[in-house]
């Protein structure tokens, strides 16, 4: 008998419009990105009074979830939009990524590769060129954008220790250097944990992390690398970094690439947070030697000043990367021949499969601002941070611990007199008031064992009067806790 025909019509039609004013739901979310305070202090219990958790019926108006989800951020923000942000590494993204972002779902790409977008992959390609460019790679470089820097350290180390272990690395994973010196990786003292956090993912264990000791200005010194290289029979892979977390420092990549090929290992440079100064010819020159890696991170949000989240893994050659992660499942066959664009596949060099169309947002933006005027943004940083170090300098009570080498410096209230246990408690505690105020934030860490105020200046709309602000706002709260102490 033959199958009843059940009409299969569908339960809800989901392509109606929303009958949403785009415009009317971000403006909202504009207006309070440069409100004060920067973050208002709060519990969970605080939180979750503004976020409904019943269970969704789908009986709500969207305009009154997007105000209710509008209004939580606007309660208990950490506004890095906000031009007194100074903390950690967080730009406040840029106008056109709403937009951008909005493009993405809607076309809601899968960005494996050619075949499944070959618009997608395009775009992402040719971003990656420009950015290739801009680190003075050959035009034969490839890339792919992933979710952060840490990812993209991981996959960059990754692809050096696969390298040096060689063909069987697939098949026999750390075996294949059985009869060898176990793996090493080298880096300063001042590389981002991700890369002791990679050693440890891939198996070589954060023990195979050579940390070599740094100049006075933080930077890698290159002949403690040398004794490194001379010492560790089985180097797989150095990573510099250009722009360290704390302080900014770019490794002497010229020095450091030289010393690579000299023994033959994997260059990896770390530009996540740097990566955005090649952008400004003015700052390009401290770059140098970044030319000569094997692999590049760059974060586009961190100074490339757009919104979270894409990070540029670079390579000079492919291939190892490709020899790592390549796989032809039946499902997705590849053809004869890989090496041609429509049969390029991400997949092919990076380990994600599906992937949003992260290169658009990108796309958009360096197109819409050019690199000039971003690089033009990058510099006017770094000038923020020069004026607040002049102001420091200048002011008996305040020691400049760090100078700027990017956009980033550290400093400390240290009033004549007073003893080092008692510095350290009232920098901590000045950061932790003024960050209650509500116009500044900076970060905390630690050089040479002692705490001090770390300021990061990535946002556009930073000027003068918020960094004279925060000079202002130190000596007062310093100088009261003084008095406090005195009396
Ligand atoms: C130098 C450096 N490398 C890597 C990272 C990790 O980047 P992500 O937070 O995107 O994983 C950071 C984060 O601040 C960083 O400063």
């Amino acid at each position: 008998m033959a199958a009843q025909r059940p009409a299969l019509d569908p339960a809800d039609d989901l392509t109606h419009a929303l009958n949403v004013d785009f415009d009317a739901a971000l403006e909202p979310l504009f207006a309070q990105r440069p409100r004060s305070p920067i973050v208002r202090p709060s519990t969970e219990a605080d939180v979750r009074a503004l976020i409904d958790d019943r269970w969704p019926a789908g009986d709500e108006p969207l305009a009154a979830l997007t105000a209710q989800i509008t209004q939580a951020f606007d309660a208990y923000p950490r506004r890095n939009t906000h031009p007194g942000f100074f903390g950690w590494v967080a730009p406040s993204g840029l106008p056109t990524d709403p937009l951008a972002h909005a493009m993405v779902a809607a076309i809601n790409a899968n960005v494996g590769g050619y075949w499944s977008s070959p618009v997608g992959t395009t775009i992402e390609k040719t971003v990656i060129r420009w950015l290739a460019e801009l680190a003075d790679f050959p035009a034969t470089a490839e890339g792919v954008i992933l979710s952060g820097g840490s990812i993209s350290n991981l996959c960059g180390i990754a692809t050096a220790l696969a390298r040096a272990a060689g063909p069987d690395f697939r098949e026999r994973g750390m075996a294949a250097f059985a009869n060898d010196a176990r793996p090493v990786v080298v880096c300063s003292t001042a590389a981002h944990f991700s890369i002791r956090r990679a050693a440890i993912l891939l198996g070589l264990g954060s023990d195979q992390v050579v940390a070599v000791e740094t100049d006075a200005e933080f930077r890698l010194r290159p002949d403690r690398l040398e004794a490194a290289l001379e010492q560790h029979a089985r180097v797989v892979c150095v990573v510099a970094s250009a722009g360290t977390t704390n302080t900014g420092a770019i490794d002497p990549l010229a020095e450091i690439g030289a010393l690579c090929r000299r023994h033959g290992v994997w260059l990896h440079v770390d530009a996540a947070l740097g990566g955005g100064g090649l952008m400004s010819p003015e700052l390009r020159p401290r770059y140098a030697g970044i030319e000569l890696a094997d692999s590049v991170v760059m974060d586009l949000h961190k100074w490339f000043f757009q919104s979270l989240a894409g990070s540029l893994l670079l390579y000079r050659d492919a291939e190892p990367a490709r020899d790592l992660f390549y796989d032809s499942p039946d499902y997705l066959r590849s053809g004869d021949d890989i090496h041609t664009p429509e049969q390029y596949m991400f997949f092919h060099i990076a380990p994600e499969l599906s992937r949003r169309c992260r290169g658009l947002p990108f796309y958009l933006a360096f197109r819409f601002y050019g690199f000039d005027r971003l690089g033009r943004n990058a510099l006017h940083n770094v000038e923020c941070a020069e004026y607040l170090a002049a102001l420091i300098e200048a002011e008996d009570e305040l020691e400049l611990v760090v100078a700027p080498q990017l956009s980033i410096l550290c400093f400390r209230y240290r009033p004549a007199g007073v003893d080092d246990e008692r510095i350290d408690a009232i920098n901590s505690e000045i950061r932790d008031r003024i960050q209650l105020e509500g116009d500044y934030l900076m970060s905390a860490t630690q050089i040479r064992g002692r705490p001090v105020l770390r300021v990061c200046i990535l946002n556009h709309a930073t000027r003068a009067d918020h960094v004279e602000g925060l000079r202002d706002s130190v000596l007062r709260i310093g100088r009261a806790l003084v008095d406090g102490i005195s009396r």
